[in-house]
């Protein structure tokens, strides 16, 4: 039996991707790797120093000069941006309105591949994103892509934002979230599509434990 695979989880925003891979990692000892955080803190430090988010070189060298460090903790994941704690404040609706401009450019995803297939040596790792199994974990064992319809998508949103403090609407998420699917799959940099080799999970119908208990299984067959 192999001890340790690597998982790669792509799709949509609002998909249930963070959740479900934080639920299975913990299941199997793994760590859990959530690169959205990564753009997202950068997108937070671009709009702190006013940089120009269309542009590429800004950006690349904004990120040569910036440290993006996760931290596994008893509530989930905290993000360090030059070692201050933004776990809270890269999911404000400014950050989230701008992310998918800055993760557009191509030469600053490289340094962010390079560091996520870094951190990815460390062990058994569940990572999700847009491009893991395209760009980062070519040769994971298990790739996935999981997606729900937007309505559905918006209504988790809603209910997250609702937990986190954040007043938003269905019909504002709904927008923000089709928005966002049209500018991470129609850009020209690792685009978001689903992998050849990866198995497609619909969690439009599925709880949380539901879809969580799917990857395990897929997890123990491959490690069999
Ligand atoms: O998963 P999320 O909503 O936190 O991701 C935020 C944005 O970051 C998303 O709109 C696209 C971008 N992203 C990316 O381009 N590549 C990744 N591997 C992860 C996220």
């Amino acid at each position: 039996m192999k001890k340790n695979i690597q998982i790669a989880i792509d799709g949509p925003a609002g998909a249930g991707k963070s959740t479900i891979a934080k639920i299975a990692a913990e299941a199997l000892g793994y760590t859990y790797i959530d690169t959205g955080a990564m753009y997202r803190a950068l997108t937070l430090k671009a709009l702190k120093e006013n940089i120009n988010l269309e542009d590429a070189e800004s950006v690349t060298n904004l990120l040569g000069m910036t440290d993006i460090t996760l931290k596994p903790s008893e509530n989930g994941q905290l993000v360090f941006l030059d070692g201050q704690d933004v776990s809270q404040e890269i999911r404000s609706n400014e950050v989230t309105s701008n992310v998918s401009k800055v993760a557009a450019h191509a030469a600053m995803r490289e340094i962010m591949v390079q560091r996520q297939q870094e951190m990815a040596k460390l062990g058994g790792v569940v990572m999700d994103g847009r491009d893991i199994g395209t760009a980062v974990l070519t040769e994971a064992e298990l790739k996935l892509y999981m997606s729900a319809t937007v309505e559905e998508r918006a209504r988790r949103r809603f209910e997250d934002n609702k937990q986190r403090g954040i007043v938003s609407t269905i019909e504002q998420l709904q927008e923000e979230i089709a928005l966002r699917d049209k500018l991470d799959s129609e850009r020209e940099a690792s685009p978001l599509v689903q992998a050849q080799d990866a198995i497609f999970l619909d969690t439009t119908e599925l709880s949380i434990q539901q879809a969580a208990d799917a990857i395990l299984k897929l997890v123990s067959e491959r490690r069999a």
